[in-house]
């Protein structure tokens, strides 16, 4: 029987000092929301929508088993929750208004000049200095257990927010079902201009376990025969390559350390993958993108399954020792993410898949991990 309870736990915030413009028009709270089912959990918070925990048993069947998946350690309450996160390697949150990069912060639509605001170097990243990920969601319906535990998290973003034209509702539905699934429904509805679209969850996965070593001996599967080439600054060049004959290539099960030290991962003496792959087939149907098989003894394997044109691939190449959960401290190749989305600065290349919402438009991401042990 499904069933309704409190959140775990519960921070009053001050709005004002917390979230400026977008959240100033009422006293919003921040908490983590629970889902259930048996020995699967997740947490989630609706500071940034973002994906605290995911606890799933391993090959053992053990429950208390290391966590497959990493977390900053935000304790609530806290005044200053984007500092205690350092908001820079996003774990787990819901990266909007446009996740990943756009050239030069800067895009034309329908003649019309946007400028954005630059946090990586000259170019704009997942969203800019305060995107989706750093402010308060409204929670509209939360079923913390049940058959069909699910949490549904609602943010409006004004006209102008970061740059980006026209107002936009924003959606997101993390819901549990059985076997062992986990399913993410995005959804934003342009109210009135034009706008580019482009949601991520950033979950940063270990399936061994947070804390526990690196993904390097992870074994992963990309059901993508062409990828996006970046130039130094990580802006896609406009091509779609074939990944055939490149370090680039995972349609057959590969460990992710093979090949590693061959990709370059745009600063002097680091390499690792941080790439945009075009998932095959048909975007707006779901289909497979990744399968991942943990290195280590866990057992742990994570099916994913999305409806986007394509998928980041980012091995954490620039964790540097952040603060996790639990004592651990997150170094590079700690975890691995597929971050399923539209092609990176798809707004500046007339070439990929569009990633405009017109007015009263609806976009739609759909993921569902299938989790096995
Ligand atoms: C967006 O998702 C929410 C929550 O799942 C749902 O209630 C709403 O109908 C969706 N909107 C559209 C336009 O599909
Ligand atoms: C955030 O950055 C500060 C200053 O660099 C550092 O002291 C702190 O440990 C960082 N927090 C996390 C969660 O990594």
């Amino acid at each position: 029987m499904a069933m309704t309870r409190a959140p775990l736990l519960l921070a009053l915030l001050g709005v004002a000092a917390l979230a400026g413009g977008a959240n100033a028009a009422g006293r919003k709270m921040v908490g983590v929301y629970e889902l259930s089912k048996g020995d699967f959990s997740i947490k989630v918070t609706n500071w940034g929508a973002t994906l605290t925990s995911v606890v799933l048993p391993d090959s053992k069947g053990e429950s208390r088993a290391p966590a497959p998946f990493l977390s900053c350690s935000l304790l609530l309450p806290s005044k200053d929750p984007w500092r205690a996160c350092n908001g820079t390697a996003y774990f787990g949150a819901l990266v909007g208004r446009v996740a990943n990069r756009v050239a030069n912060a800067r895009f034309v639509l329908d003649g019309k000049a946007y400028h954005l605001y630059a946090n990586d170097g000259k170019n704009a990243l997942h969203g800019g200095k305060r995107g989706f990920s750093k402010v308060i969601w409204t929670v509209k319906e939360y079923v913390s257990g049940g058959d069909c535990p699910y949490i549904t998290l609602y943010y409006h973003s004004f006209d102008g927010e970061e740059g980006f034209p026209g107002a936009l509702d924003v959606y997101v539905t993390y819901r549990l079902s059985s076997p062992y699934e986990l399913s993410i429904h995005m959804n934003a509805t342009a109210l009135d201009k034009a706008t580019p679209v482009n949601l991520v969850n950033h979950a940063y996965w270990n399936l061994a376990g947070q804390g526990r070593g690196d993904i390097l001996g992870d074994t992963v599967q990309l059901f993508a025969s062409r990828y996006t080439p970046v130039d130094a600054t990580l802006i896609p060049t406009g091509a779609v390559v074939p990944v055939a004959g490149t370090p680039y290539d995972f349609r057959r099960p590969t460990a992710v350390g093979a090949r590693i030290r061959d990709v370059y991962a745009g600063k002097p003496g680091v390499y690792g993958y941080d790439t945009n792959f075009a998932v095959d087939g048909d975007a707006g149907a779901m289909r497979r993108v990744a399968v991942v098989r943990a290195g280590g003894g866990s057992g742990r394997g994570m099916e994913l399954w999305a409806n986007q044109p394509g998928v980041q691939f980012y091995t954490s190449n620039f964790l540097d020792g952040v603060k996790g959960k639990g004592g651990s401290v997150y170094g590079q190749y700690a975890a691995l993410c597929l971050e399923t989305q539209g092609f990176p600065d798809a707004v500046n290349h007339p070439n990929f898949p569009s990633q405009i919402v017109r007015p009263g438009g609806v976009y739609r991401h759909d993921m569902l991990f299938k989790f096995s042990f």
